[in-house]
């Protein structure tokens, strides 16, 4: 059964990061409604939801995903690129511990890990404002002893590699291919978002079935005349804090130590 790692949207939400979106107001219980929902969408697809407590001092702590990556068999925990994140990690290392064994990135290394897309044993890790060569090197040094092959990514115009890419499936990758340059990823189909939704490329895989937001209906159906099955969730109050679909989990099988 895979585990999905979760935490409750903080009450500071609305002084989280921002770079590529104007500040709006975000309601706090709406975000707190639409992330149990997504919760219960993870649940419902087969995933064990561990949900940590929130971090009121922490405005962006509800997006686990930037704090580390999860491989099968080694747990990377990042230096998220905005000084204002780095003390999510404790948390999620302590969460991660039981499940694997953990290894930190370090200064002057910094990545996000919104910017480390995985597909099968490659890995393609964005060079973004969030993340950098150092780290990338560092991923590299890691990941190279477990069979896996880390590929620089350019990506322009958004915040994360995973803003612009996700892996729909073992071969089919979804893209907006204004953010990424698609030949960066040889041996993949990829399926482009329709072009009047720049944020759709952002789905979660659980197995067989991808999450995909309820803002992006035209991308969905894409989705779904190439084959597979879709399950919208709307993430929308989330999205005002530059937080896709996949920024809200750790996703990985639970294979206990
Ligand atoms: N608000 C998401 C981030 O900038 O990290």
């Amino acid at each position: 059964m895979p585990v999905a790692i979760t935490r409750q949207v903080s009450p500071a939400i609305g002084d989280c990061e921002l770079t590529h979106l104007e500040r709006t107001p975000i309601d706090v219980d709406v975000a707190r409604a639409q992330h149990a929902a997504y919760e219960a969408a993870l649940a419902a697809l087969g995933c064990r939801v561990e949900r940590l407590p929130a971090e009121p001092d922490l405005p962006d702590s509800v997006f686990v995903e930037d704090a580390a990556v999860v491989l099968d068999d080694v747990a990377i925990l990042t230096r998220p690129g905005a000084e204002s994140r780095r003390d999510e990690r404790p948390t999620i290392e302590r969460a991660l511990a039981p499940y694997r064994d953990v290894v930190a990135i370090e200064a002057p290394g910094i990545v996000d890990g919104g910017d480390v897309l995985v597909s099968g044993s490659d890995v393609w890790i964005g060079l973004s404002s969030r993340s950098n060569r150092t780290a990338i090197d560092q991923f590299r040094g890691v990941l190279i002893g477990h069979g896996y092959r880390v590929h620089t990514a350019t990506v322009n115009g958004c915040l994360h590699l995973k803003s612009a890419v996700t892996a729909a499936s073992d071969d089919l990758l979804i893209v907006n291919p204004d953010w990424v340059d698609v030949t960066q990823f040889v041996d993949h189909r990829c399926i482009a978002v329709d072009p009047s939704e720049p944020g759709a490329a952002n789905v979660v895989r659980v197995g067989d079935t991808v999450l995909a937001a309820s803002a992006f209906p035209r991308t969905a159906e894409r989705l779904t005349h190439s084959g597979l099955d879709v399950h919208l969730v709307d993430a929308s109050e989330l999205a005002k804090a530059e937080g896709a679909l996949t920024c809200c989990s750790l996703i990985f099988e639970e294979l206990t130590r």
